[in-house]
């Protein structure tokens, strides 16, 4: 909500009142005197009149998981446990996922409270690469080079896939390059040349890569840099 909206909403000011508080300098957001009643108040803003705080603002929170196999990417599942019930933190209600990876894929799974991040995380036009280390039943044809760069035609969603980068860096394991991030896009390229992934793991997404301290299961809170990279 615009921060002029925000004091007119509330019962003691009307718009004019807002103007006029802004104008006079007594409105702070963020800790920073704030003027402009087109600012944006999000539930982790902090917002200040004089000397009182009218909302303080609820911590917005960020953190990489070191998914493991076997653990589902949701906030809620009747049979398995989900990726929510490996963080010892408060209010694991108000978290979500910000993508998701199948049961049998482990590596880097981001979570927060933040929609507005995790929409510009998941985002279709968001090309940042994902990047995941595949290891496949049968050698790798040579040929998936080309064809992965070329895009691959999902029938299902009717689409080309976006160009992606495959390295083969051993007869059955290579490293893939995404762009997006369709349903099972990895084992779908991978069963057009009817070979079976045995292992997947993302080790990174964007500029963000998993922290190679944490093993399986563990977490830790990103940093402002991370945060701010995407
Ligand atoms: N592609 C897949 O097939 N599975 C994942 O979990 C991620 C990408």
């Amino acid at each position: 909500m615009r921060l002029d909206r925000f004091l007119s909403n509330l019962p003691r000011f009307n718009r004019q009142d807002a103007r006029q508080l802004l104008a006079g300098g007594r409105v702070r957001l963020d800790g920073q005197p704030c003027f402009d009643g087109r600012r944006e108040v999000r539930i982790f803003s902090r917002v200040e009149l004089d000397e009182e705080v009218l909302q303080a603002g609820k911590a917005a929170r960020y953190f990489m998981l070191h998914k493991p196999i076997g653990v589902v990417s949701a906030t809620e599942h009747p049979e398995h446990r989900t990726v929510l019930d490996l963080l010892d933190e408060p209010d694991t209600h108000d978290l979500h996922l910000a993508g998701r990876l199948d049961l049998n894929t482990s590596g880097l799974l981001l979570i927060t409270n933040d929609g507005q991040w995790s929409r510009r995380v998941t985002a279709p036009q968001n090309k940042q690469p994902k990047v995941y280390l595949v290891d496949t039943e049968d050698p790798i044809d040579p040929a998936c080079v080309e064809v992965f760069a070329a895009g691959l035609y999902f029938r299902f969603e009717d689409l080309v896939t976006r160009p992606a980068e495959l390295e083969i860096l051993a007869p059955r394991r290579a490293r893939l390059t995404l762009h997006e991030g369709r349903y099972h896009q990895v084992k779908r390229m991978f069963g057009h040349f009817q070979n079976k992934i045995v292992d997947l793991h993302r080790v990174s997404m964007g500029a963000l890569q998993l922290d190679e301290r944490l093993c399986p299961g563990q977490y830790r809170a990103l940093e402002a840099d991370e945060i701010g990279s995407f």
